[in-house]
């Protein structure tokens, strides 16, 4: 299975490039963007996906037709090749498996009032385990917890109509983990989560079903299209 780290930072040639392999619905959805940097990273975005996939598959970038779930995750029907995306700020993430199901999510880490949000989103056990981390490590270990969940969101392919209590993730840096779901005691066996290093400012993981796979990570950017 393959992560691939890019920056959405790209000169407005390297834009045009990308934006040449969109589809009409793609440019229709970058163009509805207000803030022009939202616009760039969207057009970068789908165009360092498409030439990703496109590799995979063989087949040009522009060529790639994108299907969606009703909760509007874009797949490739009659492949068995999954991947899924996830950006902040200028950085993305792209992972891509055969099959078997895959999240993945990027956050940059801001300051925040972790306590407050974990009381809103984490279940009892995750705010448990946050109020005994000291103060000064806790941002880091909020923004674990809130990337695991969301990329085992993410993976299940979901949304957030699933109550974001009602599953438990580990918190500890080096042992990224599905803990328990309530209802469904078998389901942390069937899940992989390797976190994935983005610098000291972010954090990134991935969560994949099935066996324990190696991931083999490379980076690209918008210049690379
Ligand atoms: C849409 C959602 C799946 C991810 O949103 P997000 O964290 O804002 O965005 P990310 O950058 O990680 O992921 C967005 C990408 O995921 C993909 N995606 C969209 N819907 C998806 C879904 N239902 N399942 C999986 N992937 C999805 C798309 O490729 C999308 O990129 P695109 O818009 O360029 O096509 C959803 O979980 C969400 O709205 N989350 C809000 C954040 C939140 O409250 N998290 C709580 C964690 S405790």
């Amino acid at each position: 299975m393959y992560v691939w780290k890019a920056s959405l930072a790209a000169s407005e040639q390297a834009v045009a490039a990308c934006r040449e392999n969109l589809s009409p619905e793609e440019r229709q959805r970058a163009d509805r963007y207000v803030f022009p940097e939202h616009r760039r990273r969207f057009i970068v975005g789908r165009g360092i996906l498409r030439t990703l996939l496109g590799r995979y598959l063989g087949v040009p970038p522009g060529g790639i037709s994108f299907d969606y779930t009703k909760f509007g995750r874009p797949f490739l029907a009659n492949e068995d090749i999954q991947f899924n995306v996830s950006h902040s700020g200028d950085m993305a993430l792209y992972g891509f498996v055969r099959n078997a199901n895959i999240g993945i999510d990027v956050e940059c880490i801001r300051p925040i009032s972790a306590m407050e949000i974990a009381a809103r989103f984490f279940s009892p056990k995750e705010r448990e385990s946050l109020e005994l981390i000291p103060e000064r490590l806790r941002e880091a270990a909020f923004y674990r917890c809130w990337t695991r969940k969301e990329a085992y969101l993410k993976a299940r392919g979901l949304g957030l109509q699933t109550p974001l209590g009602s599953f438990t993730v580990s918190l500890e840096a080096e042992s990224p983990a599905l803990l328990s779901v309530e209802g469904v005691p078998d389901e942390p066996r069937r899940w992989n989560f390797v976190n994935i290093d983005v610098g000291a400012n972010a954090t990134g993981v991935v969560v994949f079903s099935g066996a324990a796979r190696e991931v083999l990570k490379h980076t690209i950017s918008g210049g690379d299209v």
